[in-house]
């Protein structure tokens, strides 16, 4: 098959060296895979490609040509297309303007509001999202859905070499089964794709050729059929990995919340369930299903319209629904949201200020003034428990890779010491080793008496981490399975008996 891409020698270093001497080619009508433990390089290398970033040495040819973009619209004029790690839209603009923003003010800048719109039309049922209505704001959609529109975006522009940094970390098992579907589509037009996950499962499924890279090193490359998830887990590890057993974090103690007929108009309805002290609750469902708008509405980000909780603290005699987090926290709830950007992390200060953030009580000293060495500590004990890649507590968070990233966040709350703690995809873009001490840490909370909420999309990581799963299905409560013995199977048709007779025969098929 023809080359593509070839990378020969590719040298990057920040205040380290990030890349080093890296060889790589993607050849027309592959699907590449690109794989690395958090803070390998991956994006760094991705960054290049697309004109984001500057190589310090090193040789790129695109087509057979030169290939030396000095930004992302150089690079998109040669037929690159990048869906980023960290979703990049416009959230104010409607999602036909984000589908075609490239094009605004392209041409004879007129733009006919129709062709706009039929443009989106074709685009969003692409990927599964037909019948959104394209001239909704971006920011009424949910992280899914945004990942969504990301790929929609690039999909539309009929790319040659197309370059997907953790594209499905939000999405459910239907939307990726969609996406799979496009993704060979383009491999047959003759597309070179780059694909970068964390999930094993899907490299087995869609790649042709697997990269692995360790330490900004590319260790390996060899063909997907060569290669089974332990081994390519070792060569990102250098190490064989242990395998986190099944379910049951341990015996559920006392009550801690009551949610009773809880309901947001729009999201959910009538959701109730009892968390217990000692106990880890995930819940399952589809995009669109209401888990993180439940999770917000117990966290009173978004305020439930009906139902109420209830808590341990005065023995369950209040009926009650925050209103603002503020008020939540102080009755000892805390939420770890999904999207880190948008709503979690201070990008431009330190690892150490980033976990100490909600902690800021228990650090002060005798006149209010937060302990520096205190803060240094905790943080230094956390990105040990969690392998946080950096060059020390107080790097400042921009600086870390993706995964690293959502290490520090998931800290934070840890830190912190609620009794209810809520977690929106906490394995959301970290390698299999770092999801596996995040799955650890949780498990410990509940151990200490905590009782932890997990909303994922990944089966895989319900089922490590929780005791018990509820399965949310266009908003209601579909059923309530004990973690240990529950099917996929089982959960699945559970995720989807609120969806019509066609879908449920479909999911049948996946
Ligand atoms: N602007 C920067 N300044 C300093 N260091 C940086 C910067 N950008 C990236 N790095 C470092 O480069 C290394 C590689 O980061 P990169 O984002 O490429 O990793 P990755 O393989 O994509 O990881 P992940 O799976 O977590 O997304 C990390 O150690 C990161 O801290
Ligand atoms: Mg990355």
């Amino acid at each position: 098959m023809e080359t593509l891409l070839s990378v020969r020698g590719l040298h990057k270093a920040f205040a380290a060296p990030v890349l080093r001497g890296i060889d790589f080619t993607v050849r027309r009508g592959e699907i590449h895979a690109l794989m690395g433990s958090n803070g390998a390089g991956k994006s760094t290398l991705c960054n290049i490609i697309a004109g984001l970033l500057a190589a310090d040495a090193g040789a790129l040819t695109l087509g057979g040509r030169p290939h030396r973009p000095r930004s992302l619209r150089e690079a998109e004029a040669l037929g690159v297309r990048m869906v980023m790690q960290e979703l990049n839209l416009f959230p104010t603009l409607s999602i036909a303007e984000n589908l075609c923003f490239q094009r605004l003010g392209n041409g004879l800048g007129l733009l006919s509001r129709r062709r706009l719109a039929a443009r989106a039309e074709k685009a969003l049922a692409r990927v599964g999202l037909a019948g959104l209505n394209p001239s909704l704001p971006v920011a009424r959609l949910g992280v899914g859905q945004r990942q969504l529109l990301e790929i929609a975006r690039a999909l539309a522009d009929e790319p040659a070499l197309l370059i997907l940094d953790e594209p499905t970390a939000s999405l459910t098992d239907p939307q990726i089964h969609r996406l799979f579907g496009e993704l060979r589509r383009l491999r047959e037009a003759g597309a070179g794709i780059i694909y970068i996950s964390h999930r094993m499962d899907e490299i087995c499924q869609i790649a042709d050729r697997v990269s692995v890279l360790r330490d900004g090193e590319l260790v390996a490359t060899a063909a997907a059929a060569d290669l089974d998830s332990d081994r390519i887990v070792e060569l990102m590890a250098g190490a064989p990995l242990e395998r986190p057993a099944r379910g049951a974090s341990g015996r559920a103690g006392a009550p801690l919340l009551r949610v009773e007929g809880l309901g947001r108009d729009g999201a959910f309805a009538d959701v109730s369930f009892t968390l217990h002290a000692g106990e880890v609750l995930g819940i399952a469902g589809l995009i669109g299903a209401g888990r993180t708008e439940l999770l917000r509405a117990i966290f009173g980000a978004d305020p439930a319209d009906r139902g109420s909780l209830r808590l341990a603290t005065d023995g369950f005699a209040t009926a009650r629904r925050f209103r603002r987090p503020a008020d939540a926290m102080a009755a000892g709830i805390g939420l770890v949201v999904e999207d880190r950007r948008d709503q979690g992390l201070l990008l431009p200060l330190g690892i150490d200020r980033n976990i100490s953030l909600a902690s800021y009580r228990s650090l002060q000293g005798p006149l209010g003034l937060v302990k520096r060495s205190a803060e240094t500590a905790l943080a230094a004990r956390y990105c040990d428990a969690l392998a946080v890649r950096c060059a020390g507590t107080g790097q400042p968070v921009r600086e870390l890779s993706g995964g690293n990233q959502q290490k520090v966040l998931i800290a934070r709350w840890l830190a912190r010491d609620f009794p209810v703690l809520l977690f929106d995809e906490p394995g959301r873009g970290v390698d299999a080793s770092a999801k596996a001490r995040i799955h650890h840490l949780i498990r410990e909370a509940a151990r200490a008496g905590r009782g932890v909420v997990v909303v994922s999309s990944e089966n895989d990581e319900l089922f490590a981490v929780s005791d018990r799963i509820l399965a949310l299905s266009r908003g209601r409560v579909a059923g309530d399975f004990d973690a240990a013995t529950v099917t996929e199977e089982a959960l699945l048709a559970a995720c989807f008996r609120h969806h019509g007779r066609e879908e449920q025969n479909r999911a049948a098929t996946l």
